[in-house]
């Protein structure tokens, strides 16, 4: 028998979820980190830099059998012209969500709500000529997209990428998609000499080690790059990493003279949590 494309597919076996996405591609760093990739809805609109809410379903309700989605805010790593959407997650053993989203495969399907917000977007911040992504753990995942984004090229003229983690290995997700932007087809010539990288680890040796927020502080990460310091007149900043790592970044900006804008009142930095657990 000769099956044809026009054969009438078996309905699956399970309903299809709710915003459904199909993953296309997935990649695992170390034993705590992974990304991976999903289809885009074609109606999906979004700045880079924003997150929307994905997930799965939970387990059944014991008593009642029914299933509800298991949903986390994960920022979108890819650009905002990507036509499919990539995320840069945590695994956690006993984590609602991540201890059963690290195993999806090519051919899965995740729930995606296509309802993007967030604050690590252009229009947060006044135009200036220094644009600094500060980031710790999987907080580099909207600078994944705004790495890749034409208009981060357009408006600085220098763009400065920190990245702090404990282990040297889980700087690579990282490094290879600062490596991979000079040959980028899209905005490989924009990029230029534009991006400076700056990856620190706190536990595992390495070339430079210890917390961003000291190296900010005692001015070494200004000598280390041979630049000036920062100040309001030419800097903006986008943070993105744990509760704490925020809360400092805040204070070491705000010691600059920066101050925290948003999308109704641009200023010169903004901050947003990164999704952890
Ligand atoms: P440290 O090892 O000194 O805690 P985590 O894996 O706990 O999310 O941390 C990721 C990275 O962020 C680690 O290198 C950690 O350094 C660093 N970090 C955590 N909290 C802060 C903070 N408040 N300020 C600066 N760096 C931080």
């Amino acid at each position: 028998e000769t099956v044809t494309e026009a054969t009438p597919v078996k309905a699956p076996a399970t309903p299809a979820l709710p915003d459904a996405q199909t993953v296309t591609s997935v990649k695992h760093w170390t034993d705590r980190l992974f990304s991976f990739r999903v289809t885009r809805p074609q109606s999906l609109r979004f700045r880079s830099g924003e997150f929307v809410m994905i997930g799965l379903m939970g387990d059944p309700d014991p008593k009642t059998g029914k299933q509800k989605p298991l949903l986390r805010a994960y920022s979108i790593a890819s650009p905002a012209w990507d036509e499919e959407l990539e995320f840069y997650s945590i695994k956690v053993q006993d984590g609602p969500l991540t201890s059963k989203l690290q195993h999806i495969q090519p051919g899965d399907q995740i729930i995606l709500r296509p309802k993007p917000v967030g604050t690590l977007v252009h229009d947060a911040l006044l135009p200036g000529k220094r644009l600094w992504f500060f980031s710790t753990g999987t907080g580099f995942a909207p600078f994944a997209s705004l790495l890749r984004e034409p208009e981060t090229y357009e408006k600085y003229d220098q763009v400065i990428i920190t990245h702090t983690c404990r282990d040297v290995a889980e700087l690579d997700y990282g490094r290879e998609l600062v490596d991979s932007l000079k040959d980028d087809p899209l905005i490989g010539e924009m990029v230029g000499e534009k991006v400076k990288y700056y990856p620190t680890t706190t536990r595992q040796g390495s070339p430079r080690m210890g917390r961003i927020t000291t190296k900010l502080q005692d001015g070494s990460v200004f000598a280390d790059l041979g630049i000036d310091p920062i100040a309001p007149e030419t800097d903006r900043a986008m943070v993105c990493g744990s509760l704490d790592f925020n809360k400092d970044m805040k204070d070491v900006l705000e010691s600059f003279g920066l101050r925290e804008g948003a999308n109704s009142d641009p200023k010169e930095y903004v901050v947003e949590k990164a999704f952890v657990g």
